[in-house]
């Protein structure tokens, strides 16, 4: 009894405590089970993009045919983890992690796309890298598409085309005949936010298709049914054999709202909800957050389309997306500020995918900031983030799938910035599962290495290890942030001494 008053006081004095300058890192231990792991991305690391027998996909296309959209850089060679997995294998196994979340390159294993033609090496090449993991026990997490579509589907209209859902399916089981017995966390597609927004709708990212507002929504729509189907797919096929769970990874910033005012919190749902539920909201229950219909119908008719940009999923199609995701995920980086604003203007014909969700976003000036003026350093928004998930979602099981922190690349000495940021995130999350009884049961830091970073080429980086991208060796030298991220996943705890 004694004990139970003293855990409720403490823990009213733990909950008022302020996100800001007094903040006080968590000193109790991750629960037993979690999985610490790290992350990275095929088309990041890989290299090696026309050997054995890969065929071409979207990234290797925009990287050589337009190198003023991707910092004059490609993928071609990075950080060479074709040649040098084993490599970071042996660096994983250092760290002391328990699982690796890395994805595999449509193209390698399907040159073009479709199922019918495989390539033998590539699948040997994650074969081996599976082995070589589950040897340390280190579980493999796998993405089955990290935006690197075979140039031969996204020539044949990519996610625009509704075939996709197909093609995705053959896809789907072709990883899961190939590789289903040895790999139980299966993901279907990285950060379709990304995918859809800046792939085919800003047209930052390949395929770099400009469309704001329409094509974006139309990607949104058949990878969320692409999801589905291989989802049902693995019900019917492989569940009962093979034991695994399927989920897809979504990416969100945490919106603040300005103010308390009811608009300014409003607002700050609206972003969410836009942005996490465009896909969580599908495939949690079955259809698209209402405020995103209602606000997209409406404003498609006034600007003069005949029907709602925001394409709608018949009954059989809700039926089929409900319920899909095993477990719930989200890569966080940083945050934003929502504030209402009067309705946007119309412009006929011509829409904006911001102005659709109806608020200004931006990230105040004060906030502490990186060498890139997007990303500011905000680990309390990690904790509001995971906490709102939990409650919209109904206490699901949640994994931080991305979480990182970026600079030039040049800096090895990085405990003070690179380890704090991961300090002080943690911390935060650690928060949410005492405080706010948010399950979360993982965490994966991107990324273990230096890679090419998309549109930023190398000039930002998130390794915990270095690569030398002059040096033919692409030779890996361990970051000071590693040795503290060693620490924290071999003891549980972010601090010199835990309580238990
Ligand atoms: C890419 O190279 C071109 C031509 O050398 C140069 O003008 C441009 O500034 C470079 N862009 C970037 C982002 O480095
Ligand atoms: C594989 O399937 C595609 C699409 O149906 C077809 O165009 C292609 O000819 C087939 N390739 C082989 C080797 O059967
Ligand atoms: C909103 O209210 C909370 C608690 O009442 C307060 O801590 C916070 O500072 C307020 N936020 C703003 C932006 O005024
Ligand atoms: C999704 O499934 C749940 C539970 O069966 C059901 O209550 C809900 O109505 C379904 N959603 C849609 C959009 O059909
Ligand atoms: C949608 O339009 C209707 C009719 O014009 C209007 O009453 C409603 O407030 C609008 N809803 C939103 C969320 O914009
Ligand atoms: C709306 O429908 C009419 C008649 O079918 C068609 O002529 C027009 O191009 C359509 N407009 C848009 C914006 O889709
Ligand atoms: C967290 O989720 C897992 C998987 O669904 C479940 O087994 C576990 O009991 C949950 N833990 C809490 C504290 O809710
Ligand atoms: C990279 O950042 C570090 C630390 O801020 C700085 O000392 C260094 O000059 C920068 N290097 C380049 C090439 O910008
Ligand atoms: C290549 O790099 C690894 C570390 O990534 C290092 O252990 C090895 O000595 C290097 N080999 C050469 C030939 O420089
Ligand atoms: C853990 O943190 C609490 C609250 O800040 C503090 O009272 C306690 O002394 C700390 N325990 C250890 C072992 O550092």
């Amino acid at each position: 009894m004694k004990t139970t008053i003293l855990l409720v006081s403490t823990f009213l004095l733990l909950v008022q405590a302020r996100y800001e300058d007094d903040y006080v890192v968590n000193n109790r231990t991750f629960p037993k089970g979690f999985k610490f792991g790290t992350a990275s991305a095929a088309y990041q690391i890989e290299g090696a993009w026309n050997e054995d027998g890969k065929g071409e996909n979207v990234w290797d296309r925009s990287t050589h045919l337009y190198p003023e959209k991707n910092s004059n850089a490609t993928g071609d060679v990075t950080s060479d983890a074709y040649h040098k997995w084993e490599e970071d294998v042996e660096l994983l196994k250092g760290l002391g992690v328990s699982a690796y979340r890395f994805s595999i390159a449509w193209s390698r294993v399907l040159p073009k796309g479709f199922a019918n033609e495989s390539n033998p090496a590539g699948v040997t090449y994650y074969k081996n890298l599976i082995a070589g993991l589950k040897k340390y026990n280190i579980e493999p997490l796998v993405t089955m598409h990290h935006w690197d579509l075979p140039t031969a589907l996204e020539d044949l209209g990519g996610f625009l085309n509704s075939d996709i859902q197909e093609w995705f399916v053959d896809y789907a089981r072709f990883l899961f005949e190939t590789f289903g017995d040895d790999v139980k966390e299966w993901v279907t597609f990285n950060e379709p936010k990304q995918t859809c927004d800046q792939g085919y709708g800003s047209g930052v990212l390949a395929p770099n298709i400009v469309s704001l507002g329409i094509k974006n929504y139309i990607c949104g729509h058949n990878l969320i049914i692409a999801h589905g189907k291989a989802y049902r797919l693995y019900d019917k096929e492989f569940r009962a054999k093979q034991q695994g769970r399927v989920t897809m990874v979504v990416d969100s910033n945490w919106f603040e709202p300005a103010s308390n005012s009811t608009e300014d919190v409003e607002a700050s749902e609206r972003s969410l909800l836009f942005t996490y539920g465009w896909f969580a909201h599908p495939i949690v229950y079955g259809d698209y957050p209402e405020i995103m219909k209602v606000r997209i119908a409406n404003r498609s008719k006034l600007e003069g389309f005949n029907s709602s940009r925001l394409p709608s999923f018949t009954d059989e199609e809700k039926q089929i997306i409900n319920g899909t995701a095993d477990f719930m995920t989200v890569n966080i980086y940083t945050s934003s500020v929502a504030q209402a604003i009067p309705e946007p203007d119309i412009t006929p014909l011509d829409p904006k995918r911001d102005l659709d969700i109806g608020a200004h976003i931006y990230q105040p000036d004060d906030w502490e900031k990186t060498i890139t003026d997007w990303f500011k350093v905000v680990p309390w928004g990690a904790r509001k983030l995971v906490k709102w998930i939990s409650d919209t979602y109904g206490h699901p099981e949640i994994i931080i799938t991305e979480n990182g922190y970026h600079d030039n690349g040049t800096v090895i000495n990085d405990l003070n910035t690179r380890g704090r940021y991961y300090k002080l995130y943690l911390s935060n999350l650690l928060d949410a599962i005492y405080y706010d009884n948010v399950n979360l049961t993982g965490y994966m830091a991107w990324s273990l290495t230096d890679d090419f970073e998309w549109q930023y080429g190398y000039n930002i980086q998130l390794g915990l290890y270095h690569v030398d991208f002059s040096s033919l060796n692409r030779t890996r030298t361990p970051k000071e942030s590693s040795t503290y991220y060693r620490k924290v996943v071999t003891t549980s705890c972010l601090v010199d001494t835990c309580v238990e």
